[in-house]
């Protein structure tokens, strides 16, 4: 019961006092695979770059930093009402600037146009999604040909809280990412293990085909 409560403020956090404890460990433990997801995907000055399930927005904000050009654009979607508020906040002074734009909905259904995407990163995310190919075709769908999708995860932590329920269902299982961005389209699709200090995480990298 407490696994499937955990479970479901993790993958959709709500405005609570479970939501608000979900984004204050999100903002302490998960700065590390942001930061290297922001890294990873090879950010360029005048890219357009786009974050899923970018909860409290760390990732968005280091990645705002290497956007330098004006053409520099920064997008954040998230499905959560209460993440999109705190990212919001602490965004507030590049939204005002024009140079991030959030938006509240899902991974499967982005208000983005065809094609103008050049980077995508995401960081324990794809675990929560109801569908990891309406997703992934989706992520196709919006970037270039030739963009770059990263997503980071701790896959052993990741297989700690499957096995005690937290995570819904079997999506959790990289592979079973890889095959559906394999079937939206994606290539060069790879999994590596990486150190960051004294831990190790993994990515997984794809690349779009049009
Ligand atoms: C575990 S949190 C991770 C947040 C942040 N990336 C981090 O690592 O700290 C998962 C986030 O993904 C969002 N999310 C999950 N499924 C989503 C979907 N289908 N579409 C958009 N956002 C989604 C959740 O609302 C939540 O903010």
């Amino acid at each position: 019961m407490w696994a499937e409560k955990v479970g479901k403020q993790l993958g959709h956090p709500t405005r609570s006092a479970a939501g608000w404890l979900v984004s204050k460990f999100l903002t302490l433990s998960n700065h590390v695979l942001e930061e290297n997801a922001v890294q990873l995907c090879g950010i360029q000055p005048g890219d357009t770059v786009l974050e899923v399930g970018h909860g409290p927005g760390l990732g968005l904000q280091s990645a705002a930093k290497l956007l330098t050009e004006p053409s520099g654009r920064l997008i954040g979607v998230d499905y959560s009402e209460y993440m999109h508020q705190v990212a919001s906040e602490r965004l507030k002074e590049l939204l005002a600037r024009g140079k991030v734009t959030l938006h509240h909905c899902d991974v499967a259904a982005m208000p983005l146009v065809d094609s103008t995407v050049d980077k995508v990163f995401h960081c324990n995310c794809y675990y929560f999604w109801p569908d990891l190919k309406k997703g992934a075709s989706e992520l196709h769908r919006v970037m270039k040909p030739g963009g770059l999708m990263v997503t980071t995860l701790r896959l052993s932590n990741i297989a700690t809280l499957a096995a005690k329920r937290v995570m819904p269902g079997e999506n959790w299982r990289p592979e079973a990412y890889m095959a559906a961005l394999r079937d939206s389209g994606f290539t060069d699709v790879k999994m590596e293990d990486k150190r960051h200090k004294h831990n190790t995480f993994q990515a997984i990298y794809a690349t779009v085909s049009k």
